[in-house]
């Protein structure tokens, strides 16, 4: 497959966090209990029997992760590895075919290589979004796992998060609604949580709020996660983050806690009671998209309580430390002393 050279003329400062077509994406299937070989595909489509499990049973995981351009204009994908085992996870979770992760680096550097005219400059703050998801595609009527599967990548540029300046922004607690079931899938990355997820999501968006933060489902009294993000606090000098078996396990979340540590913090992995917001100096949420967005304000919509965190209206020392920590990692512009990045030529 031709690779094309072409400079975009996109005006890469300016994206947003959507869908753009790039050139291709790859592909490779499941079948008689092996994995095929890669394919490269130009088309934006798939060609799918109507009775294929994705589409009764909701046999659909996904992963997102980024490509950086650095200084040096090398090519910097973050922590691939640690994405490629979460959706081996997530397959093994809802018993769908796990993707060796030898095959999904293959197909992660593959499309980001032959997209490469779609990875937005250095200083752009944008970056090549990599969207790895794979689906259930045999044709079956009983609820049970399909025999056939297809994982599909596909790549998209992505506008900086942060297009007003990094400011702390307000979450909202809506207790009617849970993202997952306390022993269930949230702690995959399942299609189907993110579907649970829409109707407060759209609550959150037309009352003036940055996300929803959920809180456990068992209690309703710790803290889980912020919509597509995991949460931190800081206080006393320790970073603390809520362990619960509802949350999907940040790859973003893991590495500020290693780089928290490396700066002296100390790291809390435990169960957040949701009064503990009266007591914490800085909240975040933290994800691929964001890396670190500052918290001012958790509004519990159905006690009408207020957890004011930002007084000033300012990210707080730490949120900003940590965020700059892993955007330079991320970009080349810090020493990668964790070997979260693969440099790709
Ligand atoms: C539910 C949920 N929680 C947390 C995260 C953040 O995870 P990561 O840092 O790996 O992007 C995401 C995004 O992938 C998510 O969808």
């Amino acid at each position: 497959m031709e690779k094309n050279n072409e400079n975009n003329g996109l005006d890469w400062s300016n994206l947003s966090f959507g869908y753009m077509k790039t050139d291709f994406n790859v592909r490779c299937a499941y079948k008689d209990g092996k994995w095929g070989e890669v394919e490269v595909s130009e088309s934006e489509y798939i060609n799918l029997h109507m009775a294929a499990t994705c589409l009764h049973y909701g046999q659909e995981i996904f992963e997102g992760l980024k490509a950086f351009k650095g200084k040096d204009g090398k090519i910097r994908i973050f922590r691939l590895e640690e994405n490629a085992k979460r959706i081996r996870r997530s397959a093994e979770g809802i018993k769908m075919a796990p993707l060796p992760e030898e095959k999904f680096r293959e197909m992660v550097e593959k499309v980001v290589k032959l997209n490469e005219r779609f990875i937005p400059p250095y200083g752009s703050g944008s970056s090549l979004y990599i969207r790895p998801l794979e689906i259930g595609i045999s044709a079956q009527v009983g609820v049970k796992p399909a025999s056939e599967y297809l994982f599909l990548i596909f790549v998209t540029p992505v506008g900086p998060y942060f297009k007003e300046g990094f400011k702390p922004t307000k979450v909202a607690i809506y207790r009617e609604f849970d993202r997952a079931a306390p022993c269930g899938t949230g702690r995959w990355k399942v299609g189907g949580n993110y579907a649970a997820s829409l109707a407060a999501g759209e609550l959150a968006r037309q009352g003036g709020y940055s996300a929803v933060l959920y809180l456990d489902p068992k209690e309703k009294k710790y803290i889980d996660e912020c919509g597509p993000a995991n949460f931190f606090a800081i206080k006393d000098g320790k970073y603390i983050t809520p362990k619960s078996g509802s949350i999907l396990p940040s790859i973003t979340n893991m590495s500020l806690q290693q780089i928290a540590k490396d700066m002296g913090l100390e790291v809390e992995c435990r169960p957040v009671p949701l009064e503990e917001l009266d007591t914490v100096e800085e909240a975040a949420e933290c994800g691929t998209a964001a890396v670190a967005a500052p918290i001012s304000e958790v509004h519990d919509i159905d006690t009408g309580k207020k957890y004011v965190i930002a007084k000033d209206g300012q990210p707080g020392l730490v949120t900003t430390q940590l965020y700059n920590h892993l955007r330079a990692i991320q970009l080349g512009d810090e020493p990668d002393v964790h070997n979260w990045v693969s440099i790709i030529d």
